[in-house]
C-alpha cells in the first residue's frame, strides 16, 4: 500500500528525515491518490525537481491553491485575489503595494521592536527554571512584527498576538474555549473593524496603504493582510523554535556564535534550511510537461517538498548535520521563483537579531522535557520543546 504523503501522522517524528532520504536517493516521483488530498497530486523532492516546478519558465500556477487538500471541484476561494495564490499582474501589483513594508527599508524602524521583543525573551528564559520554547517563545517575535506591519495599535497588540498563537498552535492549543479556526475568524473580525478604522482616519501602515491605492475591495485589504499574518507567523515561529533545537542537538554552536559574531548572517541560512518550516508548496500544471523525466498532464497537482530538498545531501553535504557556516547555502526554505517569500528578509532580521543576542548570553540548550512535532504536512515545526539554557 503505497504512502499517503497528505497523512499529517507522518511528520510527528524524526521519521520524515528518512523518508526524504529513500526518496531522494530513488530521485522518486510519488503519486499519492486521491484520499485525504481531493484530487491527488504528485510529489517532487530533490533540489533540481523543486527548483524546476518552481521556476518562473515553469508551466505551473498557483491560482487554484498552493497547498495539499487542493481539490479540482473547490479551487481555492482567494485564488487571483490573496497575493501567495494570484499570478500575473494581479500579483505584480499586489507585490508592489505589499513588498516596500516587508522590505530591508524598514529593518531601521523594526530593529527596536524586535531589540526590545528579544530581550523580554531572554528575561523571561532566565526567570524560569525551564521554558517551553514552542510556546512561550517561538510565537512572540513574529506576531509583534507582524503587528507593526500591518498597524495594530499598542493597546490592541497583546490580545491580536495571543489569538495569533492560538490560531496557529496547531490542534493541541487552546485559548479562552476557542479552537484554532475560530481564533483565526475572530482575527478576521478585528482586521475588518482595524480597516473601518483606516478608512476613516488612515495611518502609515499596511491596511492604509492597501485602501488608499483604491483598486482592492475591502475582502481583498482583508484576504491580503491574512496572508501577512499567517506568512509571517505559521514559518518564523518554527525557525525561531528551531534554532533552539539546533543549539541543544549540536553543542558548542552558541559559543561558535559568540567567538565570531560575523557567524550570524551564514548561521541564519543555515536555520531556515535545517528547519524548513514551510514543508511544501503545491502548484497545478498549465500544460502537459515534464518533471525530471516524469509526465505530468494539465490540471494535475504537483507537490514540491521544500523540506525534502534541503536534506538533499547532492547540495548539502552531511544534511542533516547543522553547521553555522554551511557555505554554500542555496536552500529553497523561502521558496523560488515569482511567489518567492516576500518577508524573506523581515524573517532573516528577526533570527539575526535573536542568534546575536542569544549567543552574548547563553552559552548552550539542554532539553528539558518532550520535543513535540507539530502533527502537519504543510508546517514543519514544533508543538512542544521545553528547555533549560545555560548562560555565560
Ligand atoms: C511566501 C516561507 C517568513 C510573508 C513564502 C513562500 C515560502 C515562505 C516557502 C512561497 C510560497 C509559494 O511559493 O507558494 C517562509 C519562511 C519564513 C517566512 C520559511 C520564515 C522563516 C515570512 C514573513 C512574512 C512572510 C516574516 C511577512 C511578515 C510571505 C508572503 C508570501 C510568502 C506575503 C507570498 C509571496 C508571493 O506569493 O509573492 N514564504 N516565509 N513570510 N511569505 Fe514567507
Amino acid at each position: 500500500m503505497p504512502r499517503d504523503l497528505a497523512n499529517p501522522d507522518l511528520y510527528t517524528s524524526e521519521a520524515r528525515f528518512a523518508m526524504w532520504q529513500e526518496y531522494l536517493q530513488a530521485d522518486a516521483k510519488v503519486w499519492s491518490d486521491p484520499g485525504l488530498s481531493p484530487s491527488g497530486f504528485w510529489s517532487v523532492f530533490s533540489h533540481r525537481d523543486v527548483s524546476s516546478v518552481l521556476s518562473p519558465k515553469a508551466p505551473f500556477t498557483s491560482e487554484h491553491g498552493m497547498m495539499i487538500g487542493f481539490d479540482a471541484e473547490h479551487p481555492d476561494a482567494s485564488g487571483g485575489r490573496m497575493l501567495v495564490v494570484s499570478e500575473g499582474d494581479w500579483h505584480a501589483t499586489l507585490k508592489r503595494l505589499i513588498g516596500p513594508f516587508l522590505s530591508r527599508l524598514r529593518a531601521p524602524e523594526l530593529q527596536s521592536v524586535l531589540h526590545r521583543e528579544v530581550r523580554d525573551v531572554i528575561d523571561r528564559l532566565r526567570s524560569e527554571d525551564s521554558t517551553d520554547i514552542a510556546v512561550s517563545v517561538g510565537p512572540r517575535l513574529p506576531a509583534a512584527i507582524v503587528c507593526e506591519v500591518i498597524g495594530v495599535p499598542l493597546s490592541e497588540r497583546e490580545h491580536l498576538i495571543d489569538l495569533t498563537n492560538h490560531a496557529f498552535g496547531g490542534e493541541e492549543s487552546s485559548f479562552d474555549r476557542m479552537t484554532p479556526a475560530e481564533a483565526h475568524t475572530e482575527i478576521l473580525f478585528y482586521f475588518h473593524e482595524l480597516i473601518e478604522r483606516r478608512r476613516r482616519q488612515p495611518g502609515s501602515d499596511l491596511v492604509s496603504a492597501l485602501l488608499e491605492d483604491g483598486r482592492l475591495s475591502v475582502d481583498d485589504v482583508l484576504v491580503n493582510c491574512d496572508n501577512v499574518l499567517i506568512g509571517g507567523n505559521e514559518t518564523t515561529r518554527h525557525s525561531i523554535t528551531g534554532a533552539f533545537h539546533a543549539f541543544q542537538a549540536f553543542p558548542g554552536t552558541l559559543d561558535a556564535l559568540h567567538d565570531e559574531p560575523d557567524l550570524a548572517k551564514p548561521a541564519v541560512e543555515e536555520v531556515v534550511r535545517w528547519t524548513s518550516p514551510a514543508a511544501h508548496v503545491l502548484r497545478v500544471a498549465t500544460a502537459d510537461c515534464e518533471v525530471g523525466g516524469q509526465e505530468i498532464l494539465k490540471g494535475q497537482p504537483v507537490v514540491a517538498w521544500l523540506s525534502a530538498a534541503n536534506r538533499d545531501e547532492r547540495l548539502f553535504p552531511d544534511p542533516h548535520r547543522f553547521l553555522p557556516n554551511r557555505a554554500p547555502n542555496r536552500h529553497l526554505g523561502f521558496g523560488n521563483g515569482p511567489h518567492h517569500c516576500l518577508g524573506a528578509a523581515l524573517a532573516r532580521l528577526e533570527l539575526h537579531v535573536l542568534l546575536r543576542e542569544l549567543a552574548t548570553e547563553a552559552r548552550g540548550v539542554q532539553l528539558a522535557g518532550d520535543m513535540r512535532w507539530m502533527r502537519s504536512n504543510l508546517v514543519q515545526g514544533y508543538s512542544g520543546l521545553e528547555v533549560t539554557m545555560d548562560w555565560r
